[in-house]
């Protein structure tokens, strides 16, 4: 597959077709940014962390029955996808009070949920991503109560599958954000799931090993992605 003419870049990602017109090539970015895009910077390695730890991911997910966009790895930061049309949603899951639900809610951060918490999120750039429910989803018509029913199903799937496979990596999965999209109609899971989009800490020393760290300047920033590239590969990973 061919690298063709340059689709559009995100903050972590830029996006090219292919001669296949149902393929798309992510490129897997350094760049960081973080509180709106108000904190940049680089992370060394991080793109080849995400797109590896995504791959292996996206491969489990797929073996579970939860269908996504992946096709294979191209390089270490390079994925060839499925094209998607991505709904304007972010979909949230929580096990553990931290970052906007902790503050939001006044929850000490490691608090452990009753039971998992589901979120929608509108992305948009001008309204800085507000939160929303399923009436506004129906409302502003980003999606049918059909799509939002299955986003939520696959969303919750995901959260047990991941809880599960992290566990021998001795991650804990705090949170996670997904985005999904129609290909030929079908809704499949998008973008990546990564330290950009998760939050896992260490089961033991609850130790951040994510995004937070350069969100929060707590330093080991580059050392947290490998680390967790390494755990994860070394579980459960044939990349
Ligand atoms: O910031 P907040 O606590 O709402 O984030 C919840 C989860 O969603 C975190 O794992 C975060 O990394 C992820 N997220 C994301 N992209 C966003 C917002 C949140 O990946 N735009």
């Amino acid at each position: 597959v061919e690298k063709r003419e340059f689709l559009y870049e995100g903050k972590a990602k830029r996006v090219y077709r292919t001669e296949n017109p149902d393929l798309y090539l992510v490129e897997f970015k350094d760049d960081a940014t973080a509180f709106d895009g108000l904190k940049r910077g680089t992370i060394a390695g991080k793109g080849e962390v995400n797109a590896r730890v995504s791959a292996i991911l996206f491969r489990i997910l797929e073996r579970e029955g939860i269908p996504t966009h992946f096709v294979e790895l191209r390089s270490p930061r390079e994925m060839l996808v499925k094209a998607l049309k991505i709904f304007p949603v972010e979909v949230v899951v929580r096990n553990v009070a931290a970052g906007s639900l902790a503050q939001r809610l006044g929850l000490k951060e490691g608090t452990v949920l009753k039971n998992p918490v589901l979120e929608f999120y509108y992305k948009s750039d001008e309204l800085h991503d507000p939160m929303i429910n399923e009436y506004h989803v129906a409302a502003l018509e980003l999606a049918t109560p059909d799509q939002v029913e299955l986003m939520k199903n696959y969303a919750l799937q995901v959260n047990e599958i991941l809880a599960r496979v992290l566990e021998p990596a001795d991650l804990i999965l705090i949170d996670f954000k997904l985005e999904f999209g129609l290909h030929h109609g079908e809704m499949l899971l998008g973008d990546e799931i990564s330290p950009d989009t998760c939050r896992f800490w260490d089961r033991h020393t609850k130790e951040k090993l994510d995004k937070d760290r350069f969100r929060r300047d707590l330093g080991k920033v580059e050392e947290a992605y490998q680390e967790v590239f390494r755990r994860i590969n070394e579980a459960v990973g044939e990349m």
